[in-house]
């Protein structure tokens, strides 16, 4: 496990050597250290001060993985969780704060998230993608910058509130069924990336192993070859096509009619 901090910015090749090393001796941690966004003149106050006006998102904050970012070369005591993402502080607070005063706010613009994500961007540019590059959604509509559902963890609650994430666009898919999918219980990831994929519809397989993980494929009780999946009879069926596009198991997210998902 990784017991170091974020530490960001700075122009010292020293730290830059530091922060390589910590990369690769790190497997876990993969992110590129960017600078967070400059507001000229500014200094780095904390997130203690910003707490004093902005009570409610300080509230919530603590539980945020971003309320754990240390902004490098930052001459003060606490963390900058705040300042990473709308820039140093000072001139903002001395002014009394106000809107369009000497802060950055990124509204819906990716642009200050991916100059630490660039992983994130670099998914945004897979041959299949959530239309975010593009400007038809962005990263607040399914992540909170401020709360702790920035990141849906694993588990049942969580899972929903992911499925209701994607439900705000795709009342189809999430909406309740008669014959349900017991595979969404665990939430729309299983199957799909949620930011892009180099498979067709954000698949995360783009065949019939999508649906093995967890419906075993065993050999039959008949004839040497004979493949089932649980108790029913599938040999020669993937030869038609893949488990949703051979005409089998076409209503994938669950059926008001067919309690085997053919439509
Ligand atoms: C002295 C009080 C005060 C402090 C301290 C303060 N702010 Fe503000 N800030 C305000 C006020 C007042 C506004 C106007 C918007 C509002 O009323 O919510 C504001 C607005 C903002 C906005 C929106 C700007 C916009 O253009 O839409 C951001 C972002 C912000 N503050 C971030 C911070 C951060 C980060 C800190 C800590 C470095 C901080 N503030 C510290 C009072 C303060
Ligand atoms: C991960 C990046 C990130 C961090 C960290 C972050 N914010 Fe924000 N903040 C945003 C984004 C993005 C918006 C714009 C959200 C939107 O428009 O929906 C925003 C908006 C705001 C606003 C303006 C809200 C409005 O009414 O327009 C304030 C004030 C603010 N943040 C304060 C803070 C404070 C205080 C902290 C630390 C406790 C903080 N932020 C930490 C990304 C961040
Ligand atoms: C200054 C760098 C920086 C900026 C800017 C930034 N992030 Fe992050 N973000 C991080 C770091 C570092 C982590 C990992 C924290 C950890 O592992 O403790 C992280 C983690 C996350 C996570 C995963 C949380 C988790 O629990 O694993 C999400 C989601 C996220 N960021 C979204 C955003 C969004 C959306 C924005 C823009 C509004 C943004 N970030 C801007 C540095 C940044
Ligand atoms: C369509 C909804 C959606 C949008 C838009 C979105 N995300 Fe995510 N993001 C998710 C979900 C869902 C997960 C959890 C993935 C999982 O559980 O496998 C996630 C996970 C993450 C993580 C942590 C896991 C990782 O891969 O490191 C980060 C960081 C992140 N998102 C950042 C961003 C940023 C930055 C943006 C905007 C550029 C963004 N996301 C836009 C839904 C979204
Ligand atoms: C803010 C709205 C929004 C949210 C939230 C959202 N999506 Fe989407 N989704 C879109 C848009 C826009 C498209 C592109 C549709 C198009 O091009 O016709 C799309 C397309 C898709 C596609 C089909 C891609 C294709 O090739 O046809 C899948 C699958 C998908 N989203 C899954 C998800 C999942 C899973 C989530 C939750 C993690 C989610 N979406 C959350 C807006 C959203
Ligand atoms: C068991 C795997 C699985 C789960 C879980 C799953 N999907 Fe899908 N989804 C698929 C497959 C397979 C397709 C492709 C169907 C096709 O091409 O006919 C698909 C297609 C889609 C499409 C594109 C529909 C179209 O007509 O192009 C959207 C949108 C979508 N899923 C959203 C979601 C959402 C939202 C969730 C969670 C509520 C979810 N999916 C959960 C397997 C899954
Ligand atoms: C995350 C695990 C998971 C994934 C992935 C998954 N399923 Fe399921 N599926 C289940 C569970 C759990 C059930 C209910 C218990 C059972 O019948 O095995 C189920 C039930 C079914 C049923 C109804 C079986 C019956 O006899 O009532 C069909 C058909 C089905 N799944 C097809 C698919 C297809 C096609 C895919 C791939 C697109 C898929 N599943 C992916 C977990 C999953």
């Amino acid at each position: 496990m990784c017991k170091w901090r974020w530490w960001i910015g700075g122009f010292s090749i020293a730290y830059l050597a530091l922060a390589g090393f910590l990369l690769i001796s790190c497997s876990t941690l993969q992110r590129t250290v960017v600078a967070p966004p400059e507001i000229e003149g500014a200094t780095f106050v904390g997130n203690k001060v910003c707490a004093e006006c902005h009570t409610n998102y300080a509230r919530m904050f603590p539980a945020s993985a971003h309320s754990r970012v240390l902004v490098e070369g930052a001459k003060m005591a606490g963390q900058t969780g705040c300042e990473s993402c709308h820039g140093p502080g000072s001139k903002h607070v001395q002014g009394g704060g106000g809107r369009g005063k000497f802060i950055v706010n990124p509204r819906k613009d990716p642009t200050t998230c991916f100059q630490c994500h660039l992983e994130i961007h670099a998914q945004f540019n897979l041959p299949q993608h959530h239309p975010l590059v593009e400007g038809r959604l962005n990263c607040v509509q399914c992540h909170d910058p401020h709360g702790q559902d920035i990141f849906k963890p694993a588990g049942g609650l969580a899972m929903a509130r992911q499925n209701q994430t994607c439900a705000q666009c795709h009342r189809e898919q999430a909406r309740p069924f008669v014959f349900e999918h017991e595979a969404l219980r665990e939430g729309c990831t299983v199957c799909h990336s949620p930011h892009g994929s180099i498979n067709s519809k954000l698949l995360v397989e783009r065949d019939a192993n999508l649906c093995l993980k967890c419906h075993a494929q065993v050999a039959g009780p008949g004839a040497a070859g004979d493949i089932y999946i649980g108790k029913v009879w599938h040999t020669g069926n993937l030869t038609r096509g893949t488990c949703w596009s051979a005409g089998c198991h076409t209503a994938v997210h669950g059926s008001n009619l067919n309690a085997q998902m053919l439509y």
